[in-house]
């Protein structure tokens, strides 16, 4: 795996360098049994966040360029990375690849991909060389993602857009998260969504500087980036007024999330990624979207990535050699309980919207039907479930299907 292992730094500016030591990159595998509540290997990290791309920016593009004459959309990789690991699991622009080859009769995916690492750049020019199809439209350049954003935007043009900003460390600017997402458009609706990746590890490090007495220059100048990150010096109070760090990363999280909400007026999903060990969140994948389908479906998207997670958390026994012992392997059963047990719940909380409000209106009503102990981790085959034992009971009207789920309007049966 090289993306994590790789030492050639030299390419790198002081910022990006500070970006990497931030993330825990300088360190990359070799940190695996550090006492950093963060630190979790980044390919492993990666699962969760590809799982949760490869579900759902199909979806985005199927339903954004369906209204556009031209089918197009445009994707954009902020910090694209490789392209592959080097064993052949794909990154987010071989993922984005087989998706532009997938859709090619459906839809028109011009892809923009933008990499600071020269070698990275290399490996990721190449891989996508090699599995963009046929006539497909993307563009690579190497270098920091500020620097091609305007270029990016006129690219996208009027088409929807889906920008997936995914640093190892700090990230893009306030201003310049907000100014994608206002940019203007014409055509009908934003068709604008942002996927950021908001990692854990690099805002308590360099929220760690705060508590210093004594700052270097490169340290005070990290506290000011992260002021310009989030949208200024607000976050500072948080992070000291917490007793540990874990919870004032959430908080700072969350005051991002808002910050930049009531800036765009979009709809954010915020979508902790949590370690094994601790149960903190080692990143948030932060969604940005106008559309209500856009909420629905990154919640489904988070539901199937939470699976491969937890899968990828659990691997299977490792037998003997000669299979004469076979170990078995729990989580079939254990996930088949969990799953069961989310069904229950979402039962009594339908249960009792029925009973409050006489209707269930999807998706207007999916945080409550889900409830806290799902949301997130079940997805709408555990809805239709819950759904179909109250119209089974002759309570609820219509039956739920799994076709057009996302829009069921369901109403109580009242009997004499
Ligand atoms: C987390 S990795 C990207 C992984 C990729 N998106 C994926 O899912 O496979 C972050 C990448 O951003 C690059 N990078 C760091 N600073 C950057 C900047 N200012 N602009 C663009 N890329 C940057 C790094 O070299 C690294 O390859």
């Amino acid at each position: 795996m090289t993306i994590d292992s790789e030492p050639m730094k030299e390419d790198l500016t002081p910022e990006e360098l500070e970006d990497y030591s931030l993330s825990g990159e300088a360190g990359g595998e070799s940190q695996a049994g550090s006492d950093d509540p963060f630190f979790v290997s980044k390919k492993a990290a990666a699962v969760y966040k590809h799982k949760l791309l490869k579900t759902y920016f199909p979806k985005f593009a199927g339903k954004a360029g369906s209204t556009e004459a031209d089918k197009r959309l445009v994707y954009v990789d902020t910090h694209a990375g490789r392209g592959s690991y080097d064993d052949g699991t794909a990154g987010s622009p071989l993922l984005v690849a087989q998706d532009v080859a997938g859709m090619q009769r459906l839809r028109r995916i011009d892809c923009f991909f933008v990499e600071a690492r020269k070698s990275n750049f290399e490996h990721l020019d190449d891989v996508l060389t090699r599995n963009m199809p046929e006539g497909a439209r993307w563009h690579t350049r190497q270098g920091r993602a500020s620097d091609h954003l305007q270029e990016a935007l006129t690219f996208a043009g009027d088409s929807p857009l889906f920008m997936f900003i995914d640093p190892y460390g700090l990230g893009p600017t306030f201003d310049e998260v907000v100014m994608v997402l206002n940019r203007p458009r014409n055509g009908y609706g934003s068709k604008t969504e942002v996927l950021l990746n908001f990692i854990a590890m690099a805002f308590s490090r360099a929220g760690g500087y705060l508590r210093r007495a004594e700052k270097s220059a490169q340290q005070l100048t990290t506290l000011e980036r992260l002021d310009k990150v989030l949208g200024g010096p607000w976050w500072r109070a948080v992070y000291l007024a917490s007793e540990s760090t874990a919870p004032a990363i959430q908080e700072i999280a969350l005051g991002y999330a808002q910050r930049i909400q009531a800036k765009t007026n979009c709809s954010v999903s915020l979508i902790p990624v949590r370690d094994r060990a601790h149960n903190h969140p080692i990143y948030w994948l932060v969604h940005f979207t106008r559309h209500p389908d856009g909420v629905w479906w990154i919640r489904e998207a988070a539901a199937y990535a939470s699976e491969a997670w937890r899968r990828h958390c659990s691997p299977p026994p490792q037998g003997n050699d000669d299979g004469l012992f076979a170990v078995e392997d729990p989580f079939p059963a254990e996930e088949a309980a969990r799953q069961a047990g989310w069904i229950d719940a979402i039962e009594r909380h339908a249960r009792r919207l029925l009973q409050e409000q006489g209707t269930i209106e999807l998706p207007r009503d999916a945080q409550a039907v889900f409830g806290p102990e799902t949301f997130g981790q079940a997805w709408a085959k555990h809805l239709r479930g819950a759904l179909a034992r109250l119209h089974k009971e002759g309570i609820l009207e219509p039956k739920p299907l799994a076709d057009g789920l996302d829009k069921y309007k369901g109403r109580r049966v009242q009997h004499s």
